[in-house]
């Protein structure tokens, strides 16, 4: 892996158009987090299988009145808290776990954001892919109208069944981020490349709250992806693998992109053994450990984990690979921009973290949904968030929102 730097950072700009990306980027997360130990300890199997066979320490859980739009909702106020509204025209929510069949979740997060009428918001959805899906998006409303500036929001609840293999990739997360041109922290480089292939390696059919999931077959599934989004990008003008400094996956967990990056490596014909692969992924990898999956915004984490690290990126390539189960995957570069430590605040990340309030083994349980959709039209949710925002409950079938 090259620690070069491009010759001009603000490389990736598509011939005479001004060079768009990542202006500001945020996170919020469930009120709890629950250790890997005690399922492990439950279990009664060595919990290094879970810390490093499968790279996850703990998982955040979400309180009974957080979801994924009270979550959503706290990153974005992060966002519009420190750069305003001006500009903002476009709200695109991506979730693999979305709360309603019709209405895009970003609506409810308008409301709560008290966000200005003049906005399109909508919804976008395939599997953990939706986030890179709506980035993409973002760049194009950028490209055509150049002083325009979108609010992508992407939030998940990762659930599968208890005593499944999937249970200890469980976790919750929202990013947000302000895409525009000019960008303090990362420009796009125009270079994509894409692949969908239609296998049911994973899916969440409508009454379900828990994914079911082929996890081996998914595993390869995520690999065969990989590389046909990477052949698809070196096709369409994507710079070669030496070019790129840092590399950011998809992690449903963290192992996985070690996986990937193993693989990756092959196919660029400059083979990595798993730990070295391992050390040159280690700097995205601190938030994802501590969130368990959170879908749509797994890679972006990846991104905010590399970027508070302490590693000097500016003008550096990071190349991200992204994967949504179904299948439609992408890989793409983004070039590190000057000043994009004056936008860090590593600190204020870790105390996210910090403030959860660790559960055992029952109440873990307790807080879990269980399979199947409670077809309720009326119920209140419990106080437990300290988020700003509260899923208050159903009424009459509508859901609730209002401010902690
Ligand atoms: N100490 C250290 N390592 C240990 C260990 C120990 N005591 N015990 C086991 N391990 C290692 C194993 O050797 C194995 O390592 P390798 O993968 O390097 O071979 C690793 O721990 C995992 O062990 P298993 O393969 O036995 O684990 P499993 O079969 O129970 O579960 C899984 C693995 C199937 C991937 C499971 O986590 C799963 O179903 N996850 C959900 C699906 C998923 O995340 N798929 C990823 C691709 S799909 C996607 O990316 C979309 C998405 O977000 C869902």
């Amino acid at each position: 892996m090259s620690t070069e730097t491009t010759e001009n950072p603000q490389a990736g700009a598509a011939h005479g158009t001004v060079p768009s990306g990542i202006q500001d980027i945020a996170f919020a997360t469930g009120h709890y987090s629950f250790d890997l130990a005690h399922l492990a300890e439950k279990q009664d199997i060595d919990v290094n299988k879970y810390y490093i066979g499968i790279g996850q320490e703990t998982m955040s859980l979400t309180a009974e009145d957080e979801d994924t739009v009270t979550m959503g909702a706290a990153a974005a106020q992060r966002i519009i808290d420190r750069n305003g509204t001006e500009g903002i025209r476009t709200l695109l929510f991506a979730t693999e776990s979305g709360i309603d069949q019709s209405k895009s979740a970003g609506v409810y997060v308008h409301g709560l954001l008290n966000l200005p009428r003049e906005v399109r918001t909508i919804e976008t959805k395939m599997a953990c892919y939706g986030g890179i899906g709506a980035l993409q998006m973002a760049l194009g409303i950028v490209a055509r109208n150049p002083e325009e500036k979108v609010l992508v929001i992407a939030s998940d609840v990762a659930r599968y069944d208890v005593d499944t293999s999937g249970e200890p990739t469980q976790g919750a997360a929202a990013v947000a981020f302000l895409v525009q041109a000019n960008p303090d922290i990362l420009a796009i480089e125009p270079a994509q490349g894409v692949y969908t292939l239609d296998v049911q390696d994973f899916w969440r059919p409508n009454h379900r709250n828990t994914a079911l999931v082929d996890g081996k077959f998914s595993v390869g599934a995520y690999l065969d992806a990989l590389v046909g989004a990477w052949n698809d990008y070196r096709a369409h003008g994507g710079v070669g693998f030496d070019d790129i400094n840092w590399f950011c996956y998809h992690q449903p967990f963290t192992k996985m992109a070690v996986k990937a990056h193993v693989r990756l490596t092959e196919e660029a014909g400059t083979p990595l053994e798993k730990a070295e692969a391992a050390a040159a992924l280690a700097p995205t990898f601190g938030y994802n450990k501590q969130l368990g999956n959170s879908y749509t915004a797994s890679i972006f984490l990846g991104f905010l984990a590399l970027l508070d690290s302490d590693e000097e990126i500016a003008g550096q390539r990071v190349g991200f690979f992204s994967y949504g189960s179904g299948a439609v995957s992408e890989f793409f570069v983004g070039v590190i921009q000057p000043d994009y430590r004056d936008h860090l605040r590593a600190e204020e990340h870790q105390a996210i973290l910090d403030a959860r309030e660790p559960v055992d083994y029952d109440q873990y349980r307790a807080l879990h949904p269980g399979t199947m959709v409670q077809p309720l039209d009326n119920y209140k949710t419990q106080r437990q968030t300290e988020s700003p925002f509260r899923f208050e409950g159903v009424d009459e079938g509508s859901r609730i929102y209002g401010k902690s």
